[in-house]
């Protein structure tokens, strides 16, 4: 087979990151090997997002990029964009960046072979950014690139829920689930392959609703429970949830079910009333508080963080402080919180617009109170014994690295053996992203 080389660039969200992975897979038995610098490559393909303007200016400066060192070197011969940008945007892209050859959009993805081998014969660009009928899902190989310990796998794509500020129904369509079999045999071929903890993953992941293996429906709670029984699965966990779609049996299954860990990420976006109707959320604060203090009761343990929007249209001074009020009130391990960012086509974008200097200034103001939560947090697991699930090797010879319930990142002294084991680590220091600890010696019998 004529050997080929394929360089991935990735930005924006897990789904992403899951894509860029599986275009890597679909493109393997055509002879494309991944490789890790655009020089090398005979493709390169950018995996781009669209959630806020400022990644848009990063997908054109890579191109930038891209172009000069085609013209001084001749490679890479193909040039793709992939992603939401290129869904959103793709005939601005070839206006733009008319040297890019190929432009995908995330649901055409299993289309690649042929995508590919068109744009190699093409004199001009070729662009591929339907919703087709039929499911990516069905048409991607079965085999993956061996995962880590920890894998994503996707089981949903899409948003109907139209959030005013958002792209995302737009760039991945209407919400599709995969089937339960479906998921249940990729997580079965991911834990073969070694992966020990898997994280689900939706733009909406908590309405997934599908097709069970007895021809019925289920929900992501009893998805969660078939997928506990998988033997060698130690960690189950899912993002991106929306607080309306948490369900009754979703939430028993944070009390029910050990291998689902007690972190959860749940996007609150503002803390006032008035502001999250006008952002479409479909839900108010004192909905929110309840929903988290249901799973607090299910799961004591339970730790939370979340995605913030500051300057949305229409957020005045006192809407910034409820959000300020509602982060003290909640408390949160850890957060997202992003300036309002007018998409293109979307409701918000058309409103009138908050300045950016205050944008800004409720920006800092809430990441301070955000990274004090976080710091604390982190501080009081000092003392504590935490199970860490050993994912690589660490900084320094002799460290080794891995991630606790929480998704802190643990730095420890140990054997590389040790990767893909859950180990019982004394946490001795917190820093404001990590943890460091020592591996408990367990006690004899
Ligand atoms: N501007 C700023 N932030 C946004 N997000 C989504 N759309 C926008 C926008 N237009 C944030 C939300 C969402 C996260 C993935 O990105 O907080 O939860
Ligand atoms: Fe966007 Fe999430 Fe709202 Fe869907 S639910 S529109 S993905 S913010």
């Amino acid at each position: 087979m004529n050997r080929k080389k394929l360089h991935v660039i990735t930005w924006g969200c897990q789904m992403n990151v899951y894509d860029s992975g599986r275009m890597e897979d679909v493109l393997r038995p055509l002879g494309y090997a991944p490789v890790d610098a655009p020089a090398d490559a005979d493709m390169v393909i950018l995996n781009t997002c669209h959630i806020r303007d400022r990644a848009t200016e990063k997908v054109f400066s890579e191109l930038g990029r891209l172009r000069a060192l085609r013209d001084e070197t001749g490679r890479p011969g193909i040039i793709a964009v992939a992603g939401c940008v290129a869904q959103a945007e793709g005939q601005e892209i070839l206006a733009r960046a008319p040297f890019v050859d190929l432009v995908v959009g995330p649901q055409a993805y299993h289309r690649l072979p042929e995508l590919v081998a068109r744009a190699a014969r093409a004199g001009g660009a070729v662009i591929d950014t339907d919703f087709p009928a039929e499911s990516k899902f069905d048409h991607l190989p079965e085999e993956r690139t061996a995962p880590g310990v920890t894998a994503f796998l996707t089981i949903q794509e899409g948003c109907d829920k139209f959030c005013a500020f958002c792209v995302v129904p737009y760039t991945r369509g209407a919400e599709a689930s995969r089937p339960a079999g479906a998921v249940i045999a990729e997580a079965r071929r991911l834990v073969a392959a070694g992966a020990r903890e898997i994280t689900l993953l939706g733009q909406n992941v908590n309405a997934w609703h599908g097709e069970a293996p007895d021809g019925g429906t289920w929900g992501l709670g009893r998805l969660i429970r078939a997928l506990a029984d998988i033997p060698g699965l130690a960690r189950i966990r899912y993002t991106t949830s929306h607080p309306r779609d948490m369900d009754d049996d979703l939430i028993d299954a944070h009390g029910q079910v050990p291998a689902l860990m007690p972190f959860l990420h749940l996007p609150v976006q503002s803390g006032s009333d008035q502001v999250l109707r006008a952002m479409n959320r479909g839900h108010d604060v004192p909905f929110y508080e309840r929903l988290v203090e249901r799973l607090r009761a299910a799961r004591p343990d339970l730790a939370l963080s979340t995605d913030f929007i500051v300057g949305h249209p229409g957020e005045s001074e006192a809407d910034f402080d409820a959000t300020m009020r509602l982060v003290e009130r909640v408390t949160f391990a850890s957060a997202f919180s992003f300036k309002y960012s007018a998409r293109p086509g979307t409701p918000a974008a058309g409103l009138p617009q908050i300045e950016e200097s205050v944008r800004d200034r409720r920006l800092q103001t809430l990441q301070a109170l955000l990274r004090d939560q976080q710091a604390e947090f982190n501080a009081g697991c000092v003392g504590l014994t935490l199970p860490v699930l050993i994912t690589g090797p660490g900084r320094h010879p002799g460290q080794i690295a891995g991630r606790s319930p929480y998704l802190q990142p643990v730095h420890l002294t140990g054997p590389i053996s040790a990767v893909g084991q859950e180990l019982p680590v004394h946490i001795a220091a917190s820093h404001p992203n990590s943890l460091a600890g020592t591996i408990e010696e367990r006690a004899c019998a």
